[in-house]
C-alpha cells in the first residue's frame, strides 16, 4: 500500500477554482485519504485565493527553488481542508494577480510558462524540504506536467525520489501549455528531454506532453474519453503520443462531491428539496425567476439552464443560436458563463431582445450555479467533446434533466431517453438542428408527461458517481506502478 499520495494542481476548491479540475482537487484528496490512503495537495498562492474561514499559515519561509536563476525562493504557506494538509506556493510576482490563467480582455499572461516551471519546481523542492519521500505523486494537467519528467530524472540520480511513483491526469487535452523551444533550456530538463520523444512538439516546448511521456501512469477523466483522445478527431495533435503510451493510458470516472452538491443541504438555495419531496424545487424556480426578473409566468412552463465557460467547447453558440427558435416554444432560458467575448455579447443581445424569457449572468459566481442548477428543469450541454463533465452530474442531482452530446464523460454519465432507465437526452452531432430537436423532445416530455417526467427526475436524483468508486480505481494504478519500480 502505498505511504503518501501529493496531489500537485493549479486549482484546488474551495480555494481557488475556475472550472472542474478545482472542484476535483477539492474532493479527490479527502477521498483518498478517507480510503486510507494520506494525502496532501500542492497548488499556487493566488492573489485572489479564498482563505475565507481558513487558518492559513507560514509553513516554509525562502524555500531556494533555483528557477528561473539561483537565488529565488517560494514562501509556502499551509492549511487544512477536510483533514487534508494543503501547501500553497507563494511568490508574488508570480501568482498575486487577478486571475489565475490569463486576462479576460489580453488573453494568457506573457510569462505562464515561467509561472508554471517555477510552480513545478517549487513543488519538487517543498517535497524534498519536508523531508518523507511520497510514494506517489498524481499531477494534474499542463500547470503541473513536468512534475513526472522532473521525477522520471531525479530517481536514478536521487535516492529520495527512487521509490516515488508518478500519475499524470489529463483533465482537457485541449489545453496543452505549449510555449517557444527557448523557455526548455532554463527549465532543469536535461537535453535529452528534448526531442520528439520528449517534450518537443512540432519546434515547441509541449509541457502537457512531458506528463504524457515521463509519468508512469497517464489517466484522464472518464473511459469514454480515454477512448476519443487516441483518435485524430479529438488527441488534439497527441494522438500519436498518446497511442504509444496506451498500455498505460486509463479512464477513470471523476465523482461529483455531493457535501458541496446536495439540494438537501445547499446553503445557497432558497429552499432545500429532496427525492422524496421536490416541492422545494419548484420554490427554487420561482425564486429565481423573480431573482433574474423573469416573467413570472414562466414559472409553469420548462426552465432551461446553462452553466459554463461560454467557449466553443461548450457549444454556448449552439445555445445562442437556437434560442429565437425556443421562444417559439414558449420556455425560460438562464445561463451563467463567462468566456469569448462575442459569445457573451450574443447571449446579451438575446436577452435585451427577449426580455423576461432570457437571462445572462456574465460572470463567476458559485452561488447563483448552485441556484440555477435547482431552479433550472432542463440542463443545457451541447459540449463538441467533454472529458467528463461534472455539471450534468450536479444537475442529475438537483433533478434537473441534462439534454447533452455523446461526447466524453457525458456519454458515460446520462442514460438517454427513450430507454428505461433513461436519466436524460443526448444527441449525436453538436449542430444546432440536432440541439433544437432533442430540445423539442425534452419540452414535450417534460410538458405532456407529468408522471413520466417525475419517475426520470428521481431516477437522475438517485444517480451516484462516487469519489469512492474513483478512488479504488486510482488506487489500483497507484499499487501497480509501485511494483513495477
Ligand atoms: P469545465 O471544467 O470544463 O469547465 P465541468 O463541468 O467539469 O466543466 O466543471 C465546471 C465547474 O465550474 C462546475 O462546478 C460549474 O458549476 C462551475 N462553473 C462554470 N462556470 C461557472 C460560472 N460562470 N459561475 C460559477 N460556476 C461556474
Ligand atoms: C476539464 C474538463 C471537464 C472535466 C473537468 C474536471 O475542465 O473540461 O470535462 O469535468 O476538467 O475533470
Amino acid at each position: 500500500m502505498p505511504q503518501r499520495v501529493f496531489f500537485v494542481t493549479s486549482e484546488v476548491y474551495p480555494f481557488s477554482k475556475s472550472g472542474g479540475l478545482g472542484d476535483v482537487m477539492g474532493a479527490l484528496p479527502e477521498a483518498m485519504q478517507k480510503t486510507g490512503l494520506p494525502s496532501a495537495v500542492v497548488s499556487p498562492f493566488y492573489g485572489r485565493i479564498s482563505t475565507g474561514n481558513f487558518r492559513v499559515r507560514l509553513a516554509v519561509s525562502g524555500l531556494p527553488v533555483g528557477y528561473p536563476w539561483a537565488p529565488i525562493t517560494a514562501d509556502v504557506y499551509e492549511a487544512e481542508y477536510h483533514g487534508v494538509p494543503l501547501y500553497f506556493i507563494d511568490r508574488g510576482e508570480y501568482f498575486d494577480r487577478r486571475y489565475y490563467y490569463n486576462n479576460p480582455v489580453k488573453g494568457d499572461y506573457f510569462d505562464n510558462a515561467e509561472r508554471f516551471i517555477f510552480f513545478c519546481r517549487a513543488a519538487v523542492a517543498l517535497m524534498e524540504h519536508l523531508g518523507t519521500p511520497p510514494s506517489i505523486v498524481h499531477a494534474h494537467d499542463w500547470q503541473a506536467a513536468l512534475l513526472p519528467a522532473y521525477i522520471h530524472f531525479l530517481r536514478p540520480e536521487n535516492p529520495f525520489w527512487t521509490n516515488t511513483g508518478t500519475v499524470f491526469t489529463i483533465h482537457n487535452v485541449a489545453f496543452q501549455g505549449r510555449f517557444s523551444s527557448r523557455l526548455f533550456t532554463s527549465c532543469g530538463l536535461p537535453p535529452e528531454a528534448w526531442n520528439v520523444d520528449g517534450v518537443e512538439f512540432y519546434g515547441d516546448f509541449n509541457l502537457l506532453k512531458g506528463g504524457i511521456v515521463y509519468a508512469d501512469a497517464v489517466t484522464t477523466v472518464s473511459p469514454s474519453y480515454a477512448r476519443e483522445i487516441l483518435t485524430e478527431r479529438y488527441g488534439c495533435g497527441l494522438d500519436g503520443t498518446l497511442r504509444q503510451r496506451e498500455l498505460h493510458l486509463y479512464g477513470i470516472l471523476n465523482g461529483a462531491d455531493y457535501s458541496v452538491w446536495n439540494p438537501e443541504d445547499d446553503p445557497y438555495l432558497p429552499c432545500r428539496y429532496s427525492v422524496k419531496d421536490l416541492s422545494g424545487k419548484q420554490k427554487c424556480k420561482e425564486h429565481l425567476i423573480s431573482e433574474l426578473g423573469l416573467d413570472p409566468a414562466l414559472k409553469d412552463r420548462p426552465l432551461l439552464g446553462f452553466i459554463g465557460r461560454m467557449r466553443g467547447q461548450k457549444g454556448i453558440d449552439l445555445v445562442n443560436a437556437v434560442i429565437p427558435d425556443l421562444m417559439r416554444m414558449d420556455v425560460g432560458v438562464v445561463a451563467l458563463g463567462e468566456g469569448k467575448p462575442e459569445y457573451e455579447a450574443e447571449i446579451s443581445e438575446l436577452m435585451e431582445q427577449y426580455r423576461g424569457r432570457v437571462a445572462a449572468v456574465i460572470g463567476y459566481t458559485e452561488d447563483l450555479a448552485h441556484r440555477m442548477q435547482a431552479a433550472s428543469d432542463i440542463f443545457l450541454m451541447p459540449s463538441r467533446y467533454e472529458p467528463c463533465g461534472l455539471t450534468q452530474m450536479y444537475a442529475l442531482r438537483y433533478g434537473t434533466l441534462p439534454v447533452a452530446t455523446a461526447a466524453g464523460g457525458l456519454r458515460d454519465t446520462i442514460n438517454p431517453w427513450p430507454g428505461e432507465d433513461a436519466t436524460g437526452f443526448i444527441f449525436t452531432k453538436s449542430e444546432t438542428r440536432e440541439l433544437l430537436e432533442t430540445i423539442r423532445q425534452a419540452v414535450a416530455f417534460w410538458t405532456d408527461n407529468p408522471a413520466g417526467r417525475q419517475k426520470m427526475v428521481r431516477r437522475g436524483m438517485r444517480r451516484e458517481f462516487t469519489w469512492d468508486r474513483a478512488c479504488r480505481e486510482y488506487m489500483d494504478i497507484y499499487r501497480t506502478i509501485r511494483l513495477r519500480l
